[in-house]
């Protein structure tokens, strides 16, 4: 980037900010939401200002304003230096000055001054982990690598972004007076559980977090309400409890677009936080499409906002730097949940940390499906959710001319100037790309496309702007019509399948001038719609970063899910809105079950998971072509909040387990244990596992502790992964109030030598009122030199 040029004109900026800065400084009394308007200019000008300072006084000094500027000693050519995060483990003193001191002392030492250092510096991590991001040559990155408290020096990386009907399809009934479902109800609909939403920032005044009737803020909330040139005091709620945001490492053009306040410009974090805890809104619906009571998950959840992705519509950017400065504040500021619908590629130490202090971390697995290994947020600490559809369509009838009535999907909600009672002309050009449509007259007329020839999105564009009617778009079923809201804008987009497109070409083959009407959608929930199946979008396992482990997780609603983006209710799909939903159950179980661990959730969530619908037919997966769903498309199965309030028995993790694994993870590091016995990923607690390379026979321990009716006793049940003898011991476990913990062990033998592919099975502990299931993933191997990539 044309760094040289565009630094005068961010110098310019900064000047600015600054004044904004100080005036925002003096108004409320110093609270730390000056540092941030600085640190997006800051990361990209290694500039010496009050702000570097700042951002080590910034908590405890709120004079800093009123001090001289310092200015730095050396030249420094801006394009030498980069964002690094620099991670040193667990905060090593009493108070956060004094962790921020330590990293100063650190820098000092290395830089050569106290100046230096503190113009260098981006963030300080100090609650919840010690590390900073800092401004530093390569060089010098590598020099402090070599310091013997420094666990990992890292580039900063960029990440982007990765429901009326959901929540009853799930069992959870919001009938708020008399007969509210089990979980629901058992939690108080999550009252004064925090959740905290790292993403695009917040609207405030959609209907979703309306304040009315909660409580006072919890006591041992100590968030912050960080101010912006859109964002007031008022802004922030018994609702909306805090709300930050973190700018550094994100490009100025992204930054240019945006507002430097929480306040969500995108639409993505207003979705995605009405999904988790947004309050109860009657008649909520897309244009009359999906209509119903709004709500999210835990309706009285609180929540807690930290934009860190900048950016309008598709344009969308966060760091590392600036996300790890939201989880250690989250940490500090007591959130529960974190719900985190983005891609990231940190070394995950900053969820392991959080989890470590209880809290549950929710990352979105990525839509990059169905192609195998596209799952991302992996680390075996956090929950990575899938996205699944919900038992919820839009059939919108065609009618052909020749009275042949066909049904495809569509968000279309009202026939542009009644015409759907009238014919109007088809035409099926030779591809929908811009070029190929280019000089086609689209005048009111339905344009027939297929995908193999184009694209939805700018297929719909030429019809807009020329005038045309609608589009049918043909394509595999993949029953995503979530884009269509955004790209029909009220022309009739409808989406058929090839099946149906085929008896449209049909009728235009023996028709010299083809004619169609289109009506609007009606909405059909419930028994005829066959149930959640992985959508195709969804990222599929296994984990390249963590092949020891099945991931995903677990599968949520996220194909065509109605939610809050700005005054508005729109659909959007995407694993981005999937997890939302785990982090909105998550708050109702931490409600009703405040004593269990991030794994004790997550293993609750896992074991009760649906792997068939409601009349027993499996999962099904979407992709080319359609499948049974397996483990790498959904982990455990289909989210059961209910089941998962009263699992039965939990796989527990003692957090400390976590160090001794993420300590051998760390490639090019001395000082940090690694305990060989942590590895491979499969010995943790999982419920869950993966042997993704069986060459000889290979035993695993899993532990189980009853949280259920004290006296019981469970059988197992053991489904060998095909190609793979399975053996448990013991295969009954005896539960009583002196034991409520059992261990028992799992051998996995190789039948052949075989250089195979990866299948499938399952633990299941069973009794008459519960029934525990974890998934078993193995792969036959001979060799090390090949993988399948099926
Ligand atoms: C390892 O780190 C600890 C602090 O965590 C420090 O006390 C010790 O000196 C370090 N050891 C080496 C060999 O660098
Ligand atoms: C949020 O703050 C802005 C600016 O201070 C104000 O105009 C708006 O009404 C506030 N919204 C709510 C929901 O309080
Ligand atoms: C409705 O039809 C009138 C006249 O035919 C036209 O001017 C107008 O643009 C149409 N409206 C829409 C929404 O298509
Ligand atoms: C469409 O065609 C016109 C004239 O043939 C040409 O000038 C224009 O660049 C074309 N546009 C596109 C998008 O291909
Ligand atoms: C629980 O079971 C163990 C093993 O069967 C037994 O030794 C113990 O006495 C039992 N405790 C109670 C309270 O029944």
């Amino acid at each position: 980037m044309g760094f040289s040029s565009s630094s005068r004109r961010l110098c310019v900026a900064s000047v600015l900010l600054v004044c904004l800065c100080m005036l925002l400084c003096r108004v409320h009394g110093g609270s730390s939401h000056e540092k941030h308007l600085e640190e997006g200019i800051n990361t990209l000008i290694p500039a010496p200002s009050c702000s570097a300072r700042d951002s080590l006084d910034k908590d405890f000094h709120p004079n800093c304003w009123d001090q001289p500027t310092k200015t730095s000693t050396t030249k420094r050519q801006p394009s030498s230096y980069k964002l690094y995060i620099v991670y040193l483990g667990e905060v090593k003193h009493d108070h956060p000055d004094h962790v921020v001191a330590s990293h100063h002392d650190m820098l000092t030492t290395l830089l050569g001054s106290k100046e230096e250092s503190m113009a260098s510096v981006v963030y300080n991590y100090k609650h919840g982990f010690s590390g900073f991001a800092a401004m530093l040559t390569p060089e010098q990155a590598k020099q402090l690598a070599e310091v013997p408290e420094v666990i990992s020096v890292e580039k900063n990386k960029i990440h982007t972004t990765a429901t009326t009907r959901s929540w009853d399809f799930l069992g959870l009934n919001y009938q708020m007076t008399g007969t509210g479902s089990g979980l629901l109800k058992g939690s108080n609909y999550g009252e004064d559980v925090i959740i905290g939403v790292v993403d695009t920032g917040i609207w405030p005044e959609s209907r979703s977090f309306s304040d009315e009737g909660y409580g006072p803020i919890p006591s041992r909330w100590k968030g912050k309400c960080q101010l912006g040139p859109d964002w007031g005091i008022n802004n922030c709620s018994r609702k909306i409890i805090g709300a930050r945001f973190y700018s550094a490492g994100v490009s100025d053009e992204v930054l240019k677009i945006d507002t430097l306040s929480p306040r969500d410009h995108n639409g993505h974090g207003t979705h995605c936080a009405s999904t988790a805890a947004g309050s109860m809104v009657e008649g909520a619906s897309f244009n009359g499409l999906a209509q119903g009571v709004a709500r999210g998950g835990a309706p009285h959840a609180r929540i807690a906002v930290y934009k860190s992705l900048w950016g309008t519509g598709r344009t969308n950017e966060g760091s590392t730097a600036a996300i790890l400065a939201a989880i250690d504040d989250a940490i500090h500021d007591g959130v529960d949940v974190l719900s985190l619908s983005l891609t990231s590629e940190e070394n995950s130490f900053g969820a392991l940390h959080a989890v470590q202090k209880g809290i549950t971390v929710v990352y979105a697995g990525g839509n990059e499906g169905p192609r195998s290994r596209t799952i991302r947020n992996t680390s075996p600490w956090a929950i990575t959710v899938a996205a699944s559809t919900v038992d919820r369509s839009f059939p919108t009838v065609i009618t052909l001319g020749n009275k042949q009535q066909i049904v495809g999907q569509s968000l279309y909600y009202q026939a542009k100037n009644s015409s759907g009672s009238s014919f109007t002309g088809l035409v099926f050009p030779d591809g929908c790309t811009k070029v190929a449509l280019n000089g086609t007259d689209i005048r009111g007329l339905i344009l027939v496309c297929l995908i193999q020839l184009g694209t939805l999105a700018q297929a719909s564009r030429y019809v807009r702007d020329g005038g045309g009617y609608g589009i049918i778009f043909a394509q595999y079923t993949t029953n995503d019509i979530g884009p269509m809201a955004d790209a029909c804008q009220g022309i009739a987009c409808v989406l058929v399948d090839l099946d149906t497109a085929e008896k449209i070409g049909k009728y235009m083959d023996v028709t010299s001038s083809p004619v169609a009407k289109i009506e609007p959608a009606h909405t059909l929930t419930g028994k005829e719609i066959p149930g959640a199946k992985v959508a195709s979008f969804s990222s599929r396992g296994p984990s390249l970063d963590y092949p020891d482990i099945i991931k995903p997780d677990i599968a949520a609603p996220g194909a065509n899910i109605l939610a809050a983006v700005g005054d508005f209710y729109k659909f959007i799909s995407g694993t981005s809105m999937a997890a939302p939903h785990v982090s909105g159950i998550v708050a109702l179980l931490k409600a009703e079950h405040p004593d269990w661990s991030p794994a004790a959730i997550k293993s609750a969530i896992m074991t009760t998971a649906r792997v068939t619908d409601k009349r027993g037919m499996p999962i099904l997966a979407e992709g080319l072509p359609r499948k049974t769903a397996d483990p790498f498309d959904y982990g455990g199965g289909n989210i059961n909040p209910n089941g998962a309030a009263d699992p039965g028995l939990v796989y527990d993790i003692d957090p400390r387990d976590y160090n001794r694994f993420f300590g051998c993870t760390i490639v090019r590091r001395t000082n940090v244990s690694c305990d060989a016995t942590a590895l491979p990923a499969y010995h943790l607690n999982l419920p869950s596992i993966a042997v993704p390379e069986l060459r000889r026979p290979t035993t695993v321990w899993r532990t189980v502790t009853n949280v259920g009716v004290v006296n019981s006793v469970y059988h197992v049940e053991v489904q060998s992964p095909a190609g793979v003898m399975m053996e448990v011991e013991p295969t009954v476990l005896v539960f009583n109030s002196t034991n409520n913990v059992h261990s028992f062990k799992v051998k996995l033998s190789p039948m052949w030598r075989l250089q195979g592919d990866y299948t499938f099975g399952s633990i299941t502990w069973r009794n008459d009122q519960k029934t525990v299931r974890i998934p078993v993933a193995a792969r036959m191997t001979i060799q090390d030199f090949y993988a399948d990539f099926a």
